[in-house]
């Protein structure tokens, strides 16, 4: 089967370096893909917005299989255009429509959702400039911390969580007057969970599902959680918390009446659904749906999916799913991100990158994986072009045992500026 990979990042590495290793890939392509996907599949040149070169794209490769990774061209319909064009009609798809995408793509839509599904999650009011006063009646009725979610997508900004009343009245009116753009039209408000994060990860077919390892992620800058949020510093799975009794209670009230949800709404949904949750004392509650997998945490999940991922994203596309049955190592993977030094703010490009022997080994045997975020070949030399740049993983078992491996590798890892959080994990012993 020939297959492609939309996206560019650590993510898309990730998948495309699992799919690779099936024995039904015969060939693989990414759009438009990084020197780390160079190395296992080819790239084609592209953009994940422009759905008529995509079309090209998969017309002159004789693709049969597309996996989407990132949330836009979802949210804005790559699925829709497809299933409307005659050409494209039949080629399989990994990841929903239009509809679908709504559960990520408005937090209005995702919370009025899981309120119709029975789905737990905080309780939550939207609101829009006409309906201010009402917001400011229900933010008293709340309370401290605040939680201010711009409605529309945001590049994983749109979230606000002050501290005190006065400052959550004035980030609503900024939210409202266009700090996050059109996103922000609506503000969905809602109460504070306290406990601690998950990121669960299901491939469905609309009907059946299949649940991939969970993992942690490790949103902020710095180490001990301070800082600026970043798209993600580091992942862990397993992770110690999420046994198989908070597993149980994840698939029982919450995977299950989503996914039912979804067919009683009647979106066709065949693709991810990656679900942040919040375990309150041992009980889930869903923060947020993305309608794709997670970056980082893909770089660490599938290192440890052991059957065969493109069986599994084959059978979704086809609506087939309850034929397939998913094996998990007993392995646990570990990814640290290797950054440019200023990111999330400005930060500079093209440095060279060396050091490592991993830097271009996808050897999936190997204890060490380097999959490519932020990185492009310039005069033949690797060089950095992202915030996020490298997401290095290790196989091991437990926390300290992957630790002690991976950051002797990081330091092999050269280049201007590289910063890296040295604490991933390390609020994850406690449970081990
Ligand atoms: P989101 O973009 O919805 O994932 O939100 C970003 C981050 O804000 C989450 O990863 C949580 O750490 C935090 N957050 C969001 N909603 C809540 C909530 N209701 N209670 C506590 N923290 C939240
Ligand atoms: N790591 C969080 C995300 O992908 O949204």
């Amino acid at each position: 089967m020939k297959v492609l990979v939309l996206g560019s990042g650590g993510r898309e590495h990730a998948i495309a370096w699992r799919v690779k290793q099936s024995s039904n890939c015969s060939e693989l392509f990414c759009l438009p893909g990084n020197p780390g996907t160079a190395q296992i599949a080819t790239n084609l040149s592209g953009s994940v917005s422009d759905f008529e070169g995509i079309k090209s794209a998969v017309l002159e490769n004789g693709i049969e299989l597309v996996v989407v990774g990132p949330e836009d061209p979802l949210v804005n319909g790559i699925r829709n255009f497809f299933a409307a064009d005659d050409k494209l009609k039949d080629v399989l798809m990994v990841g929903p429509g239009k509809e679908g995408a709504m559960l990520e793509g408005s937090k209005d839509f995702a919370k009025a959702f899981m309120t119709r599904h029975n789905v737990p999650t905080a309780a939550y009011r939207s609101f829009t400039s006409q309906t201010i006063d009402e917001a400011d009646k229900f933010l008293e009725s709340l309370e401290a911390p605040y939680v201010l979610k711009a409605d529309g997508l945001a590049a994983g900004k749109g979230v606000l969580i002050p501290e005190t009343l006065e400052e959550a009245k004035s980030s609503l009116r900024e939210m409202l007057g266009g700090k996050f753009g059109k996103a922000g039209n609506t503000v969905v408000i809602e109460q504070f969970l306290k406990g601690i994060e998950v990121s669960v990860f299901v491939l469905t077919d609309g009907k059946d599902y299949l649940i991939l390892p969970e993992a942690k992620d490790y949103k902020r800058i710095g180490v001990g959680d301070k800082g600026l949020n970043t798209g993600g510093m580091g992942a862990v799975s397993p992770v110690g918390f999420a046994d198989a009794e908070f597993m149980k209670k994840v698939e029982e009230r919450i995977i299950k009446p989503t996914v039912d949800g979804l067919a009683a709404d009647g979106i066709d949904y065949k693709g991810f659904i990656f679900i942040g949750l919040m375990n309150c004392a041992g009980d889930p509650y869903v923060i947020e749906y993305n309608v794709r997998m997670g970056d980082p945490e893909t770089e660490a999940v599938m290192t440890r999916i052991d059957s065969d991922l493109l069986s599994h994203l084959v059978a979704a596309a086809k609506g087939r799913l309850a034929e397939e049955k998913i094996v998990i190592s007993e392995n646990g993977a570990l990814t640290v991100v290797c950054v440019s030094g200023g990111y999330p703010e400005s930060y500079g490009k093209g440095y060279e990158i060396f050091g490592s022997e991993y830097l271009f080994s996808s050897n999936p045997s190997d204890k060490i994986k380097v999959f490519h975020a932020g990185t492009a070949m310039k005069d033949g030399k690797l060089v950095t072009s992202g915030g996020r740049v490298l997401a290095v993983t290790v196989n091991e078992n437990g926390i300290e045992k992957s630790r002690d491996e991976v950051y002797p590798e990081i330091d092999k890892i050269l280049y201007t500026n590289k910063y890296y959080r040295s604490d991933i994990g390390m609020d994850l012993l406690k449970y081990e």
